[in-house]
């Protein structure tokens, strides 16, 4: 039996637990009314696999049963969950996405076997305690980075990740599908971008400057279809996937499988491949019209599949280095009036902001975008730390705070030499409890600016799920709570108190299958002994 107070993400209030309880068994019966029909399939079958509970369809007010309804007295993703005796259970929600955060709810209350994909103990039936819970997000993105690029996730990985996100209450997926090292997204006009792009001969093993190779060819991509069913199991789930095609910097993979991308009047971009190792690549787009209607035909195909009204371009770590070298670059320069490459690069996300613009969408893209000024309708992912946040947020335009310094999953979360993925910073479980998305020297008109948070799992070391969810847990779940709940200023939150809920959330993460770090460090078959890591005492950032 589990009660409010065990909850993570910590909900906005909880009257009770009392002592009696409704008893959840076979004869309990689902009532879902209109707009709760996603919750209705999620539960029958996520607590049918887990306790072969049938949840046969009652009526309204029927005692002894589950109630699903939309109250748009509630606000967005608000919902209440109210537990009553022999009446039963009842969750109503602000929208359909309220009632199924509820119902996210309330699987923690039905105990850790609720989150195994069969029955241990048939025939259990289990108490839920009287309580009602009230609760509302803080913020209205609350994502996750996924990179897929670096090392590829088979589309498995990512549905299990988009039911982790569920879990938590997460409601963004950045889905980073291209990068120097990989492009991950069949595109049909453009089918080199996969034949080629997608796969690399071989992978720097370790941080860059390891001398360690996997000999291995890596790669994989995900097809049209992949990407519809991704898409349409994150909308059952209330989440939207945010693509990120990265331009123009971070585009190697796109310029081995079509060269002219490139800067063709400074290096043989015919000779280049997938990159095999990591850091800032010097390889980027050239500025052509060649190379926006090329985009344009990649960003059509991503309208079509992906709803989400933001679309992220990237924008980040693009040397400009090529474009001070180039004859074609610096003719655009001039053509256009433009001051320096800065402008030319703002030049390039510019045309983009327009052309998503047009099309009923909106561009997010990493803070570099500021540099050389911002396009008019751009958010900014705000990740060297919150100055760009800030900036972008007193410029009036929407921010998504992912400091690399406080939400890099990838980073190490330990100082000691178990850690198996020794790059970063240290960020421990502790630290990300502590992280405040909205850094105070925004005022509340600035502040509602940030739309939100996000945490980035990037995976130059971190090749497979094993190695994702060791990076991931437990400092996902401290993240969500941050993103979800409102939390007292860093100093004072109570990280007692989240760890003594972590131990019920732990055994909820072991019913799941997920490889999270233990508090007490790496579990043996977790170590790396001798991966070539980066030393802690260098300058950041170093991944
Ligand atoms: C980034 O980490 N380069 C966005």
């Amino acid at each position: 039996m589990t009660s409010g107070t065990e909850l993570i993400p910590a909900p906005l209030a909880v009257e009770g637990p009392y002592r009696c309880g409704f008893v959840v068994d076979d004869d309990t019966t689902l009532w879902a009314g209109p707009g709760t029909a996603t919750t209705e399939r999620w539960l029958r079958a996520t607590l049918g696999a887990a306790y072969g509970l049938r949840l046969p369809p009652g009526a309204a007010h029927a005692p002894g049963s589950l109630r699903l309804l939309v109250d748009d007295s509630l606000a967005p993703e608000a919902y209440q969950l109210r537990v009553a005796g022999h009446l039963g259970i009842e969750i109503r929600g602000g929208d359909p996405a309220g009632v199924f955060w509820g119902a996210q709810t309330l699987r923690q209350l039905l105990g850790p076997d609720a989150f195994r994909r069969a029955p241990v103990r048939p025939g259990i039936s289990f108490g839920v305690p009287v309580q009602t819970i009230e609760d509302s997000p803080r913020f209205r993105w609350r994502g996750l980075l996924l990179d897929v690029a670096r090392h590829f996730m088979p589309k498995e990985g990512v549905l299990r990740y988009l039911d982790l996100m569920a879990a938590h209450k997460l409601n963004v997926l950045h889905f980073h599908l291209t990068d120097d090292q990989g492009w991950r997204i069949e595109i049909e006009k453009y089918p080199r971008l996969t034949e080629i792009g997608s796969w690399r001969s071989r992978t720097k093993f370790g941080h860059r400057a390891s001398p360690l190779w996997d000999e291995r060819p890596h790669g994989g991509f995900y097809t049209q279809d992949d990407i519809r069913e991704i898409v349409a199991y994150a909308a059952e789930r209330h989440i939207t996937v945010v693509p990120e095609i990265d331009v123009p910097g971070h585009s190697q993979a796109a310029i081995a499988a079509y060269p002219e991308l490139g800067n063709t009047d400074v290096i043989d971009t015919t000779a280049l491949s997938v990159w095999d190792t990591w850091g800032i690549n010097p390889n980027v787009l050239a500025p052509t019209d060649n190379t926006l209607r090329f985009y344009e035909g990649v960003f059509e195909e991503i309208l079509e599949l992906f709803p989400s009204r933001f679309v992220h371009i990237g924008g980040d770590e693009c040397p400009r280095d090529q474009w001070r070298r180039s004859p074609t670059a610096q003719a655009r320069i001039q053509e256009l009036g433009l001051a320096d490459e800065d402008e030319l690069q703002a030049w390039f996300v510019g045309h983009f902001d327009k052309w998503l613009s047009a099309r009923g969408r909106r561009l997010i893209g990493w803070d570099e975008i500021l540099e050389g000024g911002l396009a008019e309708g751009a958010t900014v992912s705000s990740w060297r730390g919150y100055a760009g946040g800030i900036a972008a947020a007193r410029a009036g335009h929407d921010v998504v705070m992912c400091p690399e310094q406080q939400v890099y999953l990838d980073h190490r979360q330990d100082g000691g030499p178990d850690e198996p993925v020794p790059i970063g910073y240290v960020r421990t479980l502790e630290d990300v409890y502590r992280f405040e998305p909205v850094p105070p020297e925004l005022t509340p008109e600035e502040a509602a600016r940030v739309l939100g948070t996000q945490a980035n799992v990037w995976t130059e070391v971190t090749e497979d799920q094993a190695r994702v969810d060791y990076q991931a847990f437990p400092r996902l779940a401290a993240f969500a709570e941050v993103a979800w709940s409102r939390l007292p200023a860093p100093a004072e939150r109570d990280f007692a108190d989240f760890e003594r809920r972590m131990d019920a959330h732990y055994a909820r993460l072991d019913a799941l299958g997920v490889a999270y770090r233990p508090p007490t460090g790496p579990r043996p078959w977790q170590r790396r002994p001798g991966v070539p890591g980066r030393p802690i005492d260098g300058p950041p950032p170093n991944r």
